[in-house]
Formats: C-alpha cells, sequence, structure tokens
C-alpha cells in the first residue's frame, strides 16, 4: 500500500472556525446569551465539543431530548446567529489566529491552491470580514453536502472543487468532529489545539505561530509511520 505520506501535496484545506480565525468565543457566547435566556444549563466546556459541528447539530447536542418542536429550534437558531452576527460585523484582519497571515501568501506563491470547508452558514461572510476571501480558490460549507462533519463529505466537495484527488490534500483543523471527518476524506490532518481534541490528527500543533510552509510540506511528505508526536518535527 502507498504511504500517504509519500504523495506530493497539491492543495491545503483550511476550516474556519479556531484555524483561520477564533471565532470560538463568539460562538460560546452566543449561545450562552441564548440558553441563559432559555433556561438551558450550558458552559464553556460543553462548548468545546461543539468546534466543527453545525448550528442545529450544536443546538441538538445541547438540548438532548427536550421537546421543542421545530419552528421553535428554528428560532433559536436564529436568535443564536442574530447574536453572533453582532461580533462578527465588528471582524477585520485583526482577528486572524497567530501565523494565518503569513502562511496563507507563502502557500499560495507556491502555487498551490486553497479551499475552506467549513460547518459555518458564516464562511464567506467571515472570510471577507477578515480580507483573506480572495486567497481561496474554493469555499465550501456543509450546506452544500449531504452530511456534516464528521462525515467526509465537505472536505471531499472542497477537493473536487478544486479539482485535488483527496490523497494530495492537507487539512488544517481545530475540531474533533472535523479531524475524523478529514482523515475519512483519506487527506493528511493537521491538528491544532489540545491532543484530548485533536490528537487523532496525523500531527499536532497547539497553533499555527511560527508555522511555515515549509516545514509543514517537509513534515507531511516525510515517509512515517502515523504517530501523532510529531510537535517537534515541525520546527515547535
Ligand atoms: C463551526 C464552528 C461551530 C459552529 C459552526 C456553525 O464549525 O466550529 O462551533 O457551530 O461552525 O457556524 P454558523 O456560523 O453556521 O452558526
Ligand atoms: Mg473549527
Amino acid at each position: 500500500m502507498t504511504d500517504l505520506f509519500s504523495v506530493p501535496l497539491r492543495a491545503v484545506i483550511f476550516d474556519m472556525d479556531g484555524v483561520l480565525t477564533d471565532t470560538i468565543d463568539y460562538h460560546y457566547r452566543t449561545w450562552q446569551r441564548l440558553f441563559d435566556e432559555e433556561n438551558i444549563p450550558f458552559n464553556r466546556e460543553q462548548n468545546e465539543a461543539l468546534r466543527g459541528l453545525s448550528r442545529l447539530d450544536s443546538l441538538n447536542a445541547v438540548i438532548g431530548d427536550r421537546p421543542f418542536s421545530d419552528a421553535k429550534k428554528q428560532e433559536f437558531l436564529d436568535r443564536k446567529n442574530q447574536y453572533f452576527h453582532e461580533f462578527i460585523e465588528q471582524m477585520d484582519e485583526t482577528a486572524l489566529l497567530p501565523g494565518i497571515a503569513h502562511l496563507l501568501p507563502e502557500i499560495k506563491a507556491a502555487g498551490l491552491p486553497m479551499a475552506v470547508a467549513s460547518a459555518s452558514q458564516n464562511v464567506t461572510k467571515v472570510c471577507t470580514q477578515l480580507g483573506i476571501a480572495d486567497m481561496f480558490d474554493a469555499i465550501a460549507n456543509v450546506y452544500d453536502v449531504p452530511n456534516s462533519k464528521p462525515a467526509p463529505d465537505v472536505f471531499l466537495h472542497a477537493a473536487q472543487l478544486i479539482g485535488v484527488e483527496p490523497q494530495a490534500c492537507l487539512v488544517l483543523e481545530d475540531g474533533g468532529s472535523g479531524i475524523a471527518a478529514a482523515l475519512a476524506a483519506g487527506m493528511r490532518v493537521l491538528g491544532l489545539g489540545s491532543p484530548e481534541i485533536v490528537g487523532a490528527a496525523h500531527v499536532v500543533l497547539p497553533d499555527l505561530a511560527g508555522v511555515t510552509w515549509t516545514m509543514l510540506r517537509d513534515r507531511f511528505e516525510t515517509p512515517r509511520t502515523m504517530t501523532s508526536s510529531a510537535v517537534s518535527s515541525v520546527g515547535r
């Protein structure tokens, strides 16, 4: 069997929330506001498990089997999104996470297409606010495909849009469901954040500060035994 790591990388696919920009706190605060209004228990720890889930999947995960009608649930989703917009309207390039402002032009200069594959319906709006929408050859979200993360659909769709086979794609992800989705798509995966959440990725880093495309390419194009203990080999 061909080692995935011996296939040259030809594209990079980014998750958005938690990878390009730190909207995780905005999601947390807006969910907390909604659930407080509805007297539904919620906390920061629960929010961590929502990384990468769609808005509806997130709501369902928190409300469990409480019997809300579909119309009520839709009202919750719309209200949450309205609160979220109060934050994203204020966003600009200062909200890019460390490393992104250097990494995107570097990958572009290397001639690789880039895509965003997000569970957010706000993906185009947020990328535009951040001033990076033009950097991407495709922006895909889970509403374009039958199944949300952890299904591989959104990553496979992004790869198809840029015309690159999954084996030649590198995914950058911060969510457990997104890591599972990218692995199921047969792609190489860099997990960003705590190993408890992203430990299933091929390589794990706390963040992208100081990480260059050369480091990533060297790390992900070198055949190896798969472990997640490769932090030092990307220069950190
Ligand atoms: C991302 C975030 C999730 C969020 C989801 C939906 O995947 O990690 O926390 O729930 O997008 O975002 P949206 O902007 O559509 O509410
Ligand atoms: Mg994310």
